[in-house]
């Protein structure tokens, strides 16, 4: 990809805490929808992708999505296998599977010339075959796959064959919530929501733990506590706010008897690039909040929320408690949309309590430095 680096500008030089002086990205990067494909390309096709729960996908059935802008099937074939492949025909590009979502089939056939696919990806009937050259192999036309691995029950795809192992990439979330699924867990419940700001800007959000005990004073920071007991955790893909559960939440809900230590004691609200959140608490309740760009000035924002019933608060608790806290947001994060579009506005200063942010920064602003280097 060929994109000229101006509009990067350097960021400031780190002050004594290890932190930049200012946000490394600009306006700009949140404004301008040159950064879209370029984004699609640095960021989302090098790195690992939370597609959803593997328990959705029962033997013989494909799962049709698009991932960034690209078209997949998720597939568990009858031996319970999982594979993500293009939803793409070798043969002349047609969808394979024009119907995005869940389906049953036991075979791939596709719409326009009807060669047909197992579940494998495999190709295993072509019409007309003895019209094609003698040399033609059907061996050498399957599906083309890429990678798909499996954290706790929940689906990964990546585009990059270089990127490591996503258990690696996860860094200390299996440790710490590792054990919050269990037989017992369910999907509780899913909402999404199309906000007016950049998936950058909903994202920054997310991580900032700066504005939790101003703007959700009645909401998450009743669940987070005091900022003196806030402890920060940057690693290489994933940074974490480990919060002490308060005394009311304790009063309020059950722990789940298989955690233990850290665990079983506190609130984990994880940071994961490029666009995704995992909060997990000792009664097993575990939320995704999935960032999705739609446009330069708009996104979606998925929220699904997994636990056991016996241990989680009433589903309709959870949703309004979620949907309160995440209302806030979205009229903060809209507002900054504007401002950035404003064209009056270059980075303030960065607080402590936002360094979860630059950690997220550091990571885009490198992902397109990188990508800047390559043809
Ligand atoms: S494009 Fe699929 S069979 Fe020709
Ligand atoms: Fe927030």
């Amino acid at each position: 990809m060929v994109f000229s680096l101006p509009l990067l500008r350097s960021p400031a030089a780190p002050d004594a805490q290890g932190l930049p002086e200012r946000f490394l990205l600009a306006a700009d990067h949140y404004t301008n929808p040159r950064w879209i494909p370029i984004e699609q390309q640095a960021i989302f096709r090098r790195t690992w992708l939370y597609v959803g729960d593997s328990d959705r996908l029962l033997p013989g059935m494909v799962w049709a999505k698009s991932v960034a802008g690209a078209p997949l099937l998720i597939v568990r074939d009858k031996d319970g296998e999982l594979r993500a492949f293009y939803n793409l025909c070798p043969h002349r590009a047609a969808i394979l599977s024009p119907q995005a979502g869940l389906h049953s089939c036991q075979k791939l056939v596709c719409p326009y010339h009807a060669w047909v696919y197992d579940l494998a990806g495999d190709l295993v009937g072509v019409p007309s075959q003895d019209q094609f050259p003698e040399s033609f192999q059907k061996e050498e036309f399957a599906l083309r796959s890429l990678r798909l691995e499996i954290w706790s029950g929940f689906m990964f795809v990546c585009f990059d064959d270089s990127a490591p192992p996503l258990v690696e990439f996860l860094g200390s979330i299996p440790d710490y919530l590792g054990q919050h699924r269990t037989p017992a867990t369910q999907p509780l419940a899913t909402k999404q929501y199309t906000v007016a700001c950049n998936w950058k800007n909903y994202h920054d959000n997310t991580l900032c733990d700066y504005h939790v005990a101003i703007a959700h004073r009645t909401t998450l920071n009743q669940v987070q506590g005091p900022i003196r007991h806030y402890q920060h955790q940057l690693e290489a893909f994933v940074n974490l706010l480990y919060t002490p559960t308060t005394a009311d939440w304790q009063a309020e809900n059950r722990i789940l008897p298989t955690l233990e230590g850290r665990s079983r004691e506190g609130f984990f609200t994880y940071g994961i690039y490029p666009n995704l959140h995992l909060l997990g608490l000792p009664n097993g309740l575990l939320a995704w909040l999935h960032i999705e760009p739609l446009t330069v000035e708009s996104c979606q924002v998925f929220l699904d929320l997994y636990g056991d019933p016996d241990f989680c608060p009433p589903t309709e608790t959870l949703l309004a408690e979620f949907e309160a806290f995440m209302q806030e947001d979205m009229v903060l994060t809209e507002s900054v949309q504007q401002g950035y579009a404003s064209g009056a506005y270059t980075p303030g200063p960065v607080n402590g309590l936002e360094s979860r942010i630059i950690h997220q920064q550091k990571l885009i602003w490198d992902a397109l430095a990188a990508d800047g280097g390559a043809e």
